[in-house]
């Protein structure tokens, strides 16, 4: 179960311009809740004028070793979202020694170490949760590689350049770096230029074995990650070894109400070991009627996107407006996103501990 925890904020890093690393520091007594898996998020909370806001952001830091302690420090990427009321915040007015509501980590856009080549095309700051999962990869499995593709659009506004650069010095035979710059050319490397599903295809095969990588990473915004999947679909990779992770998906219009949605419909949802049985009022999502009666139930982006809301829909039927988080296997296997599910049936029964 998902929950929150003041922590202080041990550093401060600027990036780049418009991007700042936080480091937390996780006393020994909470270090258990905070082991985390390489790809995984936290998500921050802060009260503001009477209300709350919650963003998640990809944990960059290696995870520990499965045997050893929890994380002594946890280190997120917050890059400036235009108009964006956390990450004006972070990069303005958070100083060393703040205290940060974090929530524990979550998340399924994770890699745990084995051998094998693996790869990621990254997009700005989709390079967060990547170079959690390379960095903790190469350091821990001898008989791993990785192929890391990133775009951005200037070599100024790259994300965690001097730590990626300090990955390929440790291990130079392993990792394979390859970077597309869209505003700016570079002395050596690829032409300038935006890396979408026509450029992808014709320059994977020339990159790397495509039909011998385990698992494929797509991070960033959500043409990018669309248009890798579709090259990547059209060179024959099966959908399973594709892995997507979307940073932001414009809210575009607002869901209409389902005509076959019933006029009486009730939520039952158990949540840390207690349940109970709501009224789903008109239009709302099932999360928002659960959060009504329970509010410790687990969300962050209320948007389809990040799957901190993730529940096992145990019985009835659901229609949900958008599923930028849940793979297909997870669908089918009964999860749905709560901030985005709606009552298709009189009666709905989720479990948000399974
Ligand atoms: S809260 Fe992020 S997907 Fe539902």
């Amino acid at each position: 179960m998902a929950r929150f925890h003041a922590l202080p904020v041990a550093a401060v890093d600027r990036i780049t311009d418009d991007s700042v690393a936080l480091t937390f520091d996780v006393p020994p007594e909470l270090r258990e809740e905070y082991r985390h898996t390489p790809g995984q998020h936290l998500a921050l909370r802060r009260r503001c004028d009477g209300t709350e806001i919650r963003r998640t952001y990809s944990i960059c830091s290696p995870a520990p070793e499965p045997g050893a302690a929890g994380p002594a420090t946890l280190r997120v990427g917050v890059r400036l979202v235009e108009s964006g009321a956390f990450s004006t915040y972070a990069l303005k007015e958070i100083n060393v020694g703040d205290e940060l509501d974090v929530m524990t980590p979550a998340g399924r856009f994770t890699l745990e170490p084995a051998p094998g080549l693996y790869a990621a095309i990254v997009g700005g700051s989709g390079i967060t949760p990547v170079l959690s999962i390379v960095s903790t990869l190469l350091e821990r499995e001898p008989g791993a590689r990785f192929c890391l593709i990133r775009s951005d659009r200037t070599a100024a506004s790259t994300m965690f350049l001097e730590e990626v650069a300090d990955l390929k010095d440790r291990h130079p035979e392993r990792l394979q770096l390859v970077t597309v710059l869209s505003r700016e050319e570079q002395q050596a490397g690829l032409p300038s230029g935006r890396l979408d599903q026509e450029r992808l295809t014709a320059l994977l095969p020339a990159l790397l074995p495509v039909a011998g990588v385990a698992g494929w990473f797509l991070c960033g915004p959500y043409g990018l990650v669309q248009g890798a999947e579709r090259a990547l679909r059209g060179l024959g990779v099966e959908r399973a070894r594709i892995h997507e992770e979307i940073f932001h998906v414009d809210a575009g219009a607002a869901p209409v109400p389902s005509a076959d949605a019933p006029a009486h419909s009730t939520v039952t949802a158990r949540l840390d070991g207690r349940g109970g049985t709501w009224p789903v009022q008109d239009g709302e999502s099932l999360l928002e009627t659960v959060l009504r009666n329970r509010p410790d139930a687990p969300y962050a982006c209320k948007g389809g996107v990040c799957g901190t809301c993730r529940a096992y829909l145990v019985s009835g039927e659901v229609r949900m407006d958008r599923n930028f988080a849940l793979e297909a296997e997870e669908t089918g296997a009964g999860y749905v996103l709560a901030c985005q599910s709606h009552p298709v049936t009189e009666k709905v029964e989720l479990d948000f501990d399974r």
